[in-house]
């Protein structure tokens, strides 16, 4: 149990008594895309399983994070080229602008890993976020973005969205960076996370497989998989 002080003195787990939203609420808003593919479903259901081991997990964190890539890139601009096939000049397409991905460290390794398999020439900006046990807020430990970009879109990777802090605080550090188009991606989230997200940065588009019920009293995703970092990288 992880106890948090408060102003009267009483020590409380730190989500105890904070009212959530139920999922109906969260459905209706307008920037949340939840996927209903059912090979997502299917990998979903492996990786919330207890049993599953780490090197197991991981491989399942990249698989997905390729299914939500496919998903969430499927607005992205393209512009005219001309090329030669083997056979004649053809006029065709490339993506517009470089693409970012920002895995939230350490548990958006494994997705932004399979941000990559989709589309090879990502650029991938770490960010270090932890995220206090006790308060549930989220501390910057390390950042490696660059200054000077020109991206048609960067996708803030975190497979854990739960009271939303790392994410909202990582898409205000994406954008002071001027980074202006951002998409969040994630695997699971609570809708607690989700409101506040959205009530933080309502120009973003949230990605993510599945909306679960809620948020326990220390502040983890029910029924969720546990802690995703732990479980990517055995450290139990
Ligand atoms: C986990 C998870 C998210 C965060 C979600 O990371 O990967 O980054 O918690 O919680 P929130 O929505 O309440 O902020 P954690 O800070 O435990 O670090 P880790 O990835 O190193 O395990
Ligand atoms: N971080 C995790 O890894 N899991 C949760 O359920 C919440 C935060």
């Amino acid at each position: 149990m992880i106890p948090t002080n408060t102003e009267d003195g009483q020590h409380r787990l730190p989500m105890e008594g904070i009212p959530q939203p139920n999922r109906a609420e969260v459905l209706q808003l307008p920037r949340v895309h939840i996927s209903s593919h059912p090979v997502m479903i299917h990998k979903l259901t492996a990786l919330r399983a207890k049993q599953t081991p780490p090197p197991e997990f991981y491989r399942l964190v990249k698989e997905i994070g390729a299914l939500l890539a496919y998903e969430a890139t499927e607005d992205l601009a393209l512009q005219e080229c001309e090329i030669e096939t083997p056979l004649e000049k053809m006029h065709s397409s490339r993506l517009a602008g470089g693409i970012g991905v920002t895995p939230i460290l350490r548990a958006g390794l494994g997705l932004a890993e399979g941000f990559r398999e989709v589309i090879p020439d990502v650029q991938i900006w770490h960010l270090g976020l932890k995220r206090d046990e006790r308060t549930l807020r989220a501390a910057e430990y390390y950042n490696q973005l660059p200054y000077q970009v020109d991206l048609q879109i960067c996708y803030a990777v975190d497979p854990m969205l739960a009271t939303g802090g790392s994410a909202i605080d990582a898409i205000s550090i994406l954008k002071r960076r001027n980074i202006k188009n951002i998409s969040y991606i994630g695997i699971i989230a609570a809708p607690y996370g989700v409101l506040k997200l959205s009530q933080a940065h309502p120009d973003v588009d949230i990605y993510i497989a599945s909306l679960d019920e809620r948020l326990n009293e220390l502040g983890y995703i029910v029924p969720g998989l546990g802690d995703a970092g732990d479980r990517q990288f055995g450290t139990f």
